[in-house]
């Protein structure tokens, strides 16, 4: 348990109890006004708030050379990446992919690229378009696996977390109130609404709200286009390729345009962003995952382009083990914060319908 991590956020979270200023940032401020004493999984909840929006950090008087030396989004972040890596299902996997990620993410794709590329040479190959290149048999076989797997590892990780941070019992409202905060991306626009402070200092900017909305849009148009392509595969009997003015295309392609051109974006800003203001040793491993879904939508996108050429085969194993490797890994990458991110948010939801006025639970101690 990495205690000088907790005491030191700790620490910081009883200063803002305080001082106060930063009261109408985002979700966090509210939350950590509401205790005057703070366990570890109160810290851990905050910092899985926090959209290291860095609002609070600019506008603080108290940042170094003040003696407090505070520098809240650092330390929440510091103390949110290494929560995920305490509950991860296995652990250790989480902490090679925060400190290497861009090598493993890499090595992944490769290693399953070739791996594909084997399997057509010992000749599973078996069908009309793609199964001709890869059969629809060996594709089900590697993919149902790989996907089921990370779900259950997330739901150990989940449930750890949960437990953690004292997590009541799930109502519709709950989820109500965390989605439409989630649909918004509301707490990286900051409570002011002007946006946040990722880019240059304290230059106000929705950039990266905006460039993840076209990430997180752009994944579930992928998504939901894969999914269509499922159905139409087994309740209709309709064998991809599909032509452009089916559904799997019409969802996929402005998907896949989204999710590339947000992705890029996102790794532009991080190479602008001051790596101090938030968790400067997982920078790789979130730059790794931030390639690895840009490789994603460009190797999709790519492949439609050459589905005609002699380049398929080796453009469909590229994009497969692109996909196998973002599936495989999601438990221990960065992509864990959308999971982790809901599920604060859901408590935080809870938080506020059990400290409503009238409910006698306003401020606890
Ligand atoms: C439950 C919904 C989600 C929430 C609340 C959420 C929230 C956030 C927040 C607050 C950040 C920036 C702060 C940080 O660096 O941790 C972030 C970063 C990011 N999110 Fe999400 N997210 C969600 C879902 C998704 C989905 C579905 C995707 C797409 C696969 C996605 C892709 C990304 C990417 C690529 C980054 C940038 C990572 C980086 O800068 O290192 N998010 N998300
Ligand atoms: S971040 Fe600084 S200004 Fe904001 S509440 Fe904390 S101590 Fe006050
Ligand atoms: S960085 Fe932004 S989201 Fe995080 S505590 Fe500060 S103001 Fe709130």
């Amino acid at each position: 348990m990495p205690l000088d991590l907790l005491q030191e956020a700790r620490r910081q979270a009883e200063i803002c109890n305080a001082c106060r200023y930063c009261e109408g940032y985002c979700s966090v401020f509210p939350a950590l006004h509401q205790k005057r004493v703070f366990t570890d999984g109160d810290i851990t909840q905050l910092a899985n708030l926090c959209h290291n929006c860095r609002g609070c950090y600019y506008a603080c008087q108290y940042t170094a050379p003040h003696e407090f030396d505070l520098n809240l989004p650092k330390a929440l972040a510091e103390v949110r990446r290494d929560s995920w890596e305490r509950f991860a299902w296995p652990a250790p996997a989480a902490r090679a992919f925060h400190t290497h990620g861009t090598m493993i993410a890499a090595a992944s794709v490769l290693g399953f690229a070739l791996l594909f590329l084997a399997i057509r040479a010992i000749g599973s190959a078996g069908g009309e378009g793609f199964y001709a290149a890869l059969s629809h048999n060996a594709m089900v076989a590697i993919f149902a696996p790989a996907f089921l797997f990370p779900l259950a590892s997330l739901a150990v990780g989940l449930r750890r977390y949960w437990r953690s941070v004292g997590g009541a019992r799930i109502r519709w409202a709950h989820l109500v109130g965390a989605f439409g905060m989630v649909a918004k991306m509301k707490d990286l626009a900051a409570g002011h609404g002007d946006g946040c402070n990722f880019e240059e200092e304290d230059r106000f900017s929705h950039a990266r709200r905006y460039a993840h909305q076209l990430v997180m849009y752009g994944f579930l148009l992928c998504f939901a286009a894969t999914s269509a392509g499922t159905v139409m595969h087994y309740g209709f009997g309709l064998h991809a390729p599909y032509g452009l003015f089916s559904l799997p295309k019409l969802l996929g392609v402005p998907g896949g345009v989204m999710l590339a051109a947000g992705t890029g974006w996102i790794a532009w800003l991080k190479l602008s962003a001051d790596r101090e203001v938030g968790d400067a040793t997982a920078w790789g491993g979130e730059m790794g995952f931030v390639l690895l879904l840009g490789f994603v939508a460009v190797s999709g996108l790519a492949l439609y382009a050459l589905g005609g050429t002699g380049a398929m085969p080796l453009m469909l194993a590229l994009h497969l083990g692109a996909v196998l490797s973002f599936f495989l890994l999601t438990p221990y990458t960065k992509m864990a914060h959308g999971f982790y991110r809901l599920a604060a948010l859901v408590r935080d939801a809870q938080r506020k319908q059990e400290t409503a006025p009238g409910t006698g639970n306003e401020a606890t101690a």
